[in-house]
């Protein structure tokens, strides 16, 4: 009796199957990685004891499966109506990925921070600038943002917002690495710099208006395959550049 509880106090609270996949978050670092400044460069370089972004931005996930860390899960997304913009909505007393940011970004750049709070808000930003391009870290509250939705993915088992964190870029095929340099490669600077203005509320009210897409693109239940995939790989290849782009520029702003 007394393992079987020792067993479940060690299941996870939030399951991996919550997560903006690995691989997404790790595109956005490495393509990150491609446009910092060299002021930038080095202090993240000492930061990070080394590691790449792509390396560091899937820590925040990572320490889900510690509960001591659980006040941060509501960092990660925002959840609003359809009808309000996020100025206008209710705020979580628990934060949201947009307070968040802004902590991260205050904390990073304030001389008294000690060491460790830095890398620790560092890590965090390089993970939240990809879920603030995930549309569904910014969908709906009584879904929980999709994760409530089930549909089958190639006759599994899953739900909407599982399908737009991991399972198109699971079925892609294309490791992080691959895809970041494709994804770079095929972007002028012209359209970089371009995509590189805004704010954070900008970009997410981005993703909100794609969410609203989204949950009309499918029904309760529906069996998704080749043809989802067809139909909206390129909304997601074009939320995970311009989240490279952008972690960059916020990034270089942060350590000017
Ligand atoms: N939990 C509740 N809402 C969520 C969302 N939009 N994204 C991820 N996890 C959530
Ligand atoms: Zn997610
Ligand atoms: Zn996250």
């Amino acid at each position: 009796m007394r393992s079987v509880i020792l067993l479940l106090l060690l299941i996870p609270t939030v399951s991996f199957a919550n997560i903006w996949g690995r691989t997404g978050h790790r595109v956005t670092g490495h393509i990150a990685e491609k446009h910092l400044t060299k002021k930038a460069r080095k202090a993240i370089k000492e930061l990070l004891d080394g590691n790449s972004l792509a390396f560091a931005s899937t820590y925040a996930d990572e320490i889900k499966s510690d509960r001591s860390f659980s006040s941060y899960t509501p960092w990660h997304y925002v959840n609003y109506p359809f009808a309000k913009t996020y100025q206008e909505s209710e705020k979580s007393e628990f934060g949201d990925i947009v307070v968040a940011i802004d902590k991260c970004i205050n904390v990073l750049t304030d001389k008294n921070s000690s060491r460790a709070d830095k890398v620790f808000h560092l890590k965090f930003l390089v993970h939240l600038m990809g879920d603030l391009h995930q549309p569904m870290h910014a969908g709906l509250e009584e879904d929980r943002g999709g994760n409530d939705i089930q549909v089958q993915w190639f006759g599994e088992g899953s739900n909407l917002h599982r399908v737009w964190d991991t399972n198109m870029l699971e079925s892609y095929g294309m490791s992080f690495y691959e895809l970041g340099n494709e994804l770079n490669n095929a972007t002028s600077k012209k359209e970089r710099k371009t995509i590189q203005q805004g704010t954070i509320i900008e970009w997410l009210a981005e993703s909100h208006d794609y969410a609203n897409d989204i949950y009309k693109s499918v029904n309760v239940g529906e069996k998704l395959g080749y043809s989802y995939s067809y139909k909206y790989n390129s909304i997601l290849f074009e939320r995970l550049k311009k989240g490279g782009f952008r972690l960059a520029k916020v990034l270089n702003d942060v350590f000017s």
